[in-house]
């Protein structure tokens, strides 16, 4: 995209205006919100098409003959089309709704982890994962007497992929990796990784939690076998999320759970499981959830994704340069290739009063070790100051956090 087509896709003042919240004030001072890794804030697309939702649609869905159900079932499975085009699956009935990232991968690592690993087989995920792509992991090996294995990353944050290349073995089953990382930003060669796990014959998840909201995904050029996405993260509601997987894969995977709706057919005797998606979507869903996660990813393509990508680049770009000037402030996560994140320690100062200082000025940020404790274990600290940024963020946000860091700094010393 040329200049001038970011700058006239990017009137960040009129698209400010569509996120009621970001004309909060905090503490008597403008709200400057930079915790979008954590969640985002949610535009009125979203917002009104809830209301409307429950207002005038609200009923159960797959299950009445009524009128309103069949509205609220017709606006549901229009929300899963959206998701299937906006990551380019081939099929509706690879997008499973789930409650999020979290969620996603629990429903992998129970899921395949039962259907496919067996004693001594390995699982590979990266030392820069976060806690919900470990945890699911260890509870499924220890069940499987399975083994995880872990991608080491260099001092700037970058995945070892020579290291990942050795790992490699007939035993590895599947390879979960992180595509963006929340703490140090770094955005991941995945394409190279499937393409080496697949070669192995190995199965690939790609936790796509910090990435939709920024980069183009697209299932199929990627070739994952899973992906994983929260609608929290993309300007959606929370309660509700993605997994796209193969439909050749999930066809061979036992249901998560059981319950309503995702049964063909049940008596005492033996039940017989729904088609996919449904196999795997067990009980009355985020209907709502899933009408406002269509409604963001209709908000996102009206911008435009590769618009969205440049101009957070540029903040980016912006945001390292000006924090790279601050005495004694060092980065976490330098990776030549990033995303929307700024993880940051200061001289003196602990990221929780960081965080507090901050917050008296209006500025959000998180703070703490962000569910990736052994990324702080690797760089050798207990936590980071960690802003992160979205498309309605702007350099003066950027300006007013280097001047709340001078505060933290002349408190501290
Ligand atoms: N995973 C979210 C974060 O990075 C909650 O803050």
């Amino acid at each position: 995209m040329s200049e001038l087509e970011t700058q006239i896709a990017f009137d960040v003042t009129t698209l400010r205006k569509d996120f009621p919240i970001l004309s909060t004030m905090v503490h008597g001072k403008p709200l400057v919100y930079l915790d979008n890794a954590a969640t985002t804030q949610k535009p009125n697309a979203v917002l009104d098409i809830q209301n409307i939702y429950y207002r005038e649609q609200n009923a159960n869905i797959h299950r009445g003959v009524h009128h309103l159900s069949e509205v609220a079932t017709f606006e549901y499975e229009k929300a899963r089309g959206k998701v299937k085009n906006f990551i380019n699956a081939a099929d509706n009935k690879e997008v499973i709704f789930t409650k999020g990232t979290t969620d996603s991968i629990n429903l992998v690592a129970q899921s395949f982890g039962k259907t496919f690993l067996s004693a001594g087989d390995e699982v590979i995920i990266s030392a820069m994962e976060h806690h919900s792509n470990i945890v699911p992991w260890q509870m499924i090996c220890e069940e499987r007497n399975a083994i995880l294995r872990i991608i080491p990353m260099n001092d700037d944050g970058e995945l070892v992929i020579e290291e990942f290349e050795k790992l490699l073995s007939p035993k590895t089953k599947i390879v979960s990796v992180v595509f963006v990382s929340n703490s140090l930003g770094t955005i991941n060669p995945v394409k190279q990784i499937i393409e080496l796990a697949h070669r192995n014959g190995s199965t690939v998840l790609i936790d796509g939690a910090q990435a939709v909201a920024h980069i183009p995904v697209d299932v199929r050029a990627l070739d994952c076998d899973f992906f994983a996405f929260s609608g929290h993260k993309i300007f959606g509601p929370t309660g509700i999320g993605v997994l796209y997987g193969k439909a050749a894969l999930l066809d061979q995977m036992k249901p998560y759970q059981g319950g309503g709706d995702m049964i063909r057919s049940v008596t005492f005797e033996k039940t017989t499981y729904n088609d996919l998606p449904y196999k795997f979507e067990a009980g009355t869903p985020n209907i709502v959830g899933g009408i406002g996660l269509g409604a963001a990813i209709d908000y996102v393509n009206i911008i435009g994704l590769n618009a969205i990508s440049s101009y957070e680049h540029e903040l980016l770009e912006y945001g390292t340069e000006i924090l790279n000037h601050v005495s004694g402030l060092r980065l976490i996560g330098t990776a030549k290739l990033k995303a929307s994140i700024l993880s940051f320690v200061l001289e003196n100062a602990h990221p929780h009063d960081i965080g507090t200082i901050l917050d008296r000025e209006g500025i959000a940020i998180r703070t703490g070790h962000h569910c990736t404790q052994p990324v702080m274990k690797r760089f050798g600290i207990p936590a980071t100051a960690r802003a992160s940024i979205s498309f309605y963020n702007t350099k003066e946000e950027l300006d007013a956090l280097v001047r709340g860091i001078a505060k933290v700094s002349e408190i501290f010393g």
